[in-house]
């Protein structure tokens, strides 16, 4: 599938066959093009956790305005980031560079975020926003849909996933076998009102 067919065939699919399973290769596979998602200064602040355990979906169905797709889906993850990934051993963000590179990006990401939680928290964000839509055109290449979400109590899913005390949720995402397909699409803005020439 073509980068302009998987952008426009994705949808926010709600019903999945609950018996499908994706493979081991199929998830290492999504996995292995969703960690090439870029961020800022490499630091690699996404944390992807797959929800596999049954009773563990459930819960977090009850907490999530008992949507189908928590428990249906073949793969639930939850997007997460560590707040503070920039400063846990920066330098092996930076391993393969050059070591005038490196010497000069690991200062520079110390500089940028510290004493700055709404940066680090913009960025956890930004992030996840990224790997998130990685996941859903990759996920359509494979033959998949997918469902980006965020109606869920945050706190509640926070606890039932352990969530430490410097990580933030920011979405889930459901990937599966569709048994339904998404309503018509509700209605698109003129590119004239997103598209801004220069200034507002
Ligand atoms: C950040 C985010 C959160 C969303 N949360 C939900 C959700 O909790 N449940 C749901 O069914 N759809 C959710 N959606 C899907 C949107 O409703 C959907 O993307 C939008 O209506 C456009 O439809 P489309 O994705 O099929 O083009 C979410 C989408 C985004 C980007």
């Amino acid at each position: 599938m073509d980068t302009f067919e998987a952008i426009k065939t994705r949808r926010a699919v709600k019903h999945y066959d609950p018996n499908h399973q994706m493979t081991g290769d199929e998830i290492e596979q999504l996995m292995s093009l969703v960690k090439l998602s870029p961020t800022a200064f490499n630091i690699q602040n996404f944390r992807f956790v797959s929800v596999q355990d049954q009773s563990l979906r459930e819960s977090i169905r009850a907490v999530s305005w008992d949507q189908a797709q928590v428990t249906d889906a073949s793969l639930l993850l939850i997007l997460c980031a560590d707040l503070k990934a920039w400063e846990k051993e920066p330098a092996r963000y930076w391993d393969n560079a050059p070591e005038e590179v490196r010497d000069f990006m690991v200062p520079a990401i110390d500089q940028y975020y510290r004493d700055k939680e709404q940066v680090q928290r913009d960025e956890a964000m930004r992030s996840c926003g990224i790997a998130a839509q990685t996941i859903m055109l990759a996920a359509k290449a494979m033959g998949y849909d997918t469902c980006p979400m965020d109606g869920f109590d945050f706190d509640a899913v926070a606890k039932l996933i352990n969530l430490p005390d410097d990580h933030v949720i920011a979405m889930f995402v459901a990937v599966g076998k569709a048994t339904k397909a998404a309503w018509e699409r509700p209605g698109q803005l003129p590119i004239d009102e997103i598209l801004l020439k220069d200034h507002f």
